[in-house]
């Protein structure tokens, strides 16, 4: 069922289970995972790499390859519509129209035999039917509207003559041709230098309020977070342990796993320090630690947390956290 039908919900996902099935045991990439995206809001997904961000982007875009991929259980709904249940055709339109991604390297998404020009006016031309002299005229704006300097010029460049924060704008014009409702982000700027990165992440706020656009930012990166986020998804091993306002996630934590994050990013303060970084890594999907999976690498960890994995705790405001023993003890209560 259509969770809030005429809201401002754009995009649901409920109990989002993804597994991968190999030899030995079924890796549970994806392992009932809760998000919410609203109308015009950036909604940030965050974890270590190897936590299940990609997977879920994938599913929600109706990409994963089945197999090896299984999903293996929950819904998606999109403006109302259970995504599991369009056929093929409806789920391409909508991944034409209305979702548009963007996604870590250009170079792989951008032909390298054809032009900027006739790669941005394919997209323009899927999108509506214009002539080829209105094709070229809306390409050349679009160009505009990422920032690329002198558009006109460029039109014959091929994506090898462009640097990566430019072929990164052209996949971002791309994605902007069907004038969509949701962009999904994976890392887009994670192979750019920071300078350039935080071109984008300016390129990409100022398009959100424009276009009135959601986004669905995919990133390791919490400084990334705090530069564009409404609304933060921690993400770790598979799940969802922590979820609130950018503010919230930033100035008052509630899971061990957000906190660690949080004192490996660098900042002013701790400059010319050692920067800490979280003890062990992520665990892969088909060896996960009963209990809570952080508990392995956690400095809370008590011996109730091997056993069960906890549902969520309420902090008001939409705030909420997957950690009992701070919830108890109060860890993380004033403001950090
Ligand atoms: N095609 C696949 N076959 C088997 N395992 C996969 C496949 N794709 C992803 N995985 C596993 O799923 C887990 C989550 O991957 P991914 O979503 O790419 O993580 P993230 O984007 O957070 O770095 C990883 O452990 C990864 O190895
Ligand atoms: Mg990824």
């Amino acid at each position: 069922m259509n969770p809030e039908p005429h809201s401002d919900l754009l995009l649901s996902v409920k109990n989002l289970k993804v597994h991968f099935q190999g030899v030995g045991p079924v890796a549970k990439a994806v392992n009932g995972v809760d998000f919410k995206v609203r109308r015009r809001q950036t909604v940030c997904i965050v974890g270590e790499s190897g936590c299940g961000k990609t997977v879920t982007a994938l599913a929600i875009l109706g990409l994963l390859k089945q197999p090896p991929a299984v999903i293996a259980g929950g819904e998606i709904f999109f403006d109302g519509l259970s995504l599991f249940d369009l056929p093929a055709s409806q789920m391409r339109n909508l991944r034409g129209k209305r979702i548009a991604m963007v996604f870590q390297e250009p170079m792989t998404s951008l032909n390298p035999v054809f032009t900027i020009g006739d790669q941005v006016g394919e997209a323009v031309l899927v999108h509506e039917e214009v002539s080829d002299d209105q094709a070229r005229r809306r390409t050349i704006q679009l160009l505009y509207d990422v920032g690329i300097v002198e558009p006109e010029k460029r039109l014959n460049d091929y994506p090898h003559q462009l640097s990566g924060g430019q072929r990164q704008r052209v996949m971002i014009a791309m994605a902007l041709a069907c004038e969509p409702d949701l962009i999904i982000a994976d890392e887009p700027t994670t192979a750019l230098d920071v300078t350039v990165q935080a071109q984008i992440l300016r390129l990409l706020k100022r398009l959100k309020q424009d276009k009135e656009m959601a986004i669905q930012y995919i990133t390791h990166d919490l400084g990334v977070v705090a530069a564009i986020a409404d609304h933060v998804y921690v993400m770790y091993a598979g799940v969802v342990v922590e979820q609130g306002s950018a503010d919230a996630i930033f100035s008052k934590a509630r899971h061990p796993y957000t906190m660690a994050l949080l004192d490996s990013l660098p900042t002013k303060e701790k400059r010319g320090q050692r920067l800490y970084s979280i003890p062990g890594s992520v665990p892969h999907p088909a060896y996960r630690p009963l209990g809570c999976p952080f508990h392995p690498r956690c400095r809370y960890c008590e011996p109730s947390c091997e056993k069960a994995f906890p549902d969520f705790f309420d902090y008001g405001k939409g705030h909420e956290a997957r950690c009992p023993v701070l919830y108890k003890s109060g860890v993380g209560e004033k403001d950090r």
